[in-house]
């Protein structure tokens, strides 16, 4: 499809911004359903922040992903935060609508999505998360609303148990946080129906690394990874052998982008070409 005047511009903004999938997955979904749009990534810089939202309005741009290191700064900027995002002090999506900047967090929905979506619907269920940066807040605080329990490992735990703070006070839910050592891993998973990490560890160039032991995974566990490069990381890989359910980082991924893609549009977004497409990708 050909740009013209009638294009509306989307993108994602963040530093550095080269390596973001977020233009490849929108492009391709905007194409799919024949959507007169484009996305493009913008790198900018920390003290270019505000004049980003002030170009945002000026230039028309109908909605933005937010990622590294500007999740936080660019809430001073907007005119709405919602709930989700306010409660975390980060945003990863803004809508433009009309002239008013709106900001979501969408990591937390795409996490959900992705289990349930895997028949591994998290209601009820005893959820282990391993990390407590960026993502794993996003993560537990969307889960900490559905699970019967959640218990939160941290290689740094004051992280950990400011983050259960903020889930208890906020949700009134049961949430233990604990440091991340092996023999807290190996007992919290014990009593879990759900692991998920939402650590950085495995991702390339680590690839052999992992925060689980192979022998501590079991059957009737399901295994979540946000990593997504590689698509099967060491913990993906040793669950499978366990014969645990897996959901790998991709899911995800495509499931954040496509809450983002439903602010923005206001329609289902086509997730299997979205899937298909970051699959490719990563596998070049
Ligand atoms: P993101 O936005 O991807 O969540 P982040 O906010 O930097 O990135 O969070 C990274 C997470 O991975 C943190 O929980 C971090 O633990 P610390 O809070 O102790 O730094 C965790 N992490 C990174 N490398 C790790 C390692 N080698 N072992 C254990 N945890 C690690």
């Amino acid at each position: 499809m050909g740009i013209t005047g009638k294009t509306r511009v989307y993108g994602v903004i963040g530093d550095p911004i080269e390596h973001s999938l977020s233009p490849i997955l929108h492009n391709a979904a905007f194409s799919y359903l024949k959507l007169d749009s484009v996305f493009l990534a913008f790198q900018v810089k920390k003290e270019n922040v505000e004049n980003a939202m002030q170009g945002m309005r000026a230039l028309d741009i109908h909605g933005l992903n937010v990622t590294m290191p500007h999740k936080s700064a660019v809430i001073p900027f907007l005119d709405e935060v919602d709930q989700t995002a306010k409660t975390l002090n980060a945003v990863n999506t803004i809508h433009n609508n009309d002239g008013r900047l709106c900001g979501f967090s969408t990591d937390g929905i795409g996490a959900l999505k992705a289990l349930e979506e895997n028949n591994a619907d998290p209601n009820g269920k005893r959820v282990l998360l391993l990390g407590a940066g960026g993502a794993a807040r996003a993560i537990a605080y969307t889960l900490a609303q559905k699970a019967s329990e959640l218990v939160i490992l941290n290689r740094t735990s004051r992280q950990a148990e400011e983050l259960a703070k903020v889930l208890k006070q906020t949700l009134s839910k049961r949430v233990v946080s604990k440091a991340l050592t092996r023999g807290n891993v190996q007992e919290s998973l014990k009593d879990s129906d759900i692991l998920v990490n939402a650590t950085s560890v495995g991702m390339k160039p680590d690839v052999n690394q992992s925060l689980v032991e192979a022998e501590w995974l079991k059957p009737d566990l399901t295994v979540m990874d946000i990593v997504y490069n590689p698509v099967e990381t060491k913990l993906i890989k040793d669950a499978k052998l366990a014969k645990a359910k897996v959901v790998n980082g991709v899911e995800m991924l495509i499931h954040q982008g496509a809450a983002s893609f439903t602010i923005w549009t206001n329609q289902q977004a086509p997730v299997e070409v979205m899937r298909q497409t970051a699959l490719k990708q990563l596998q070049r």
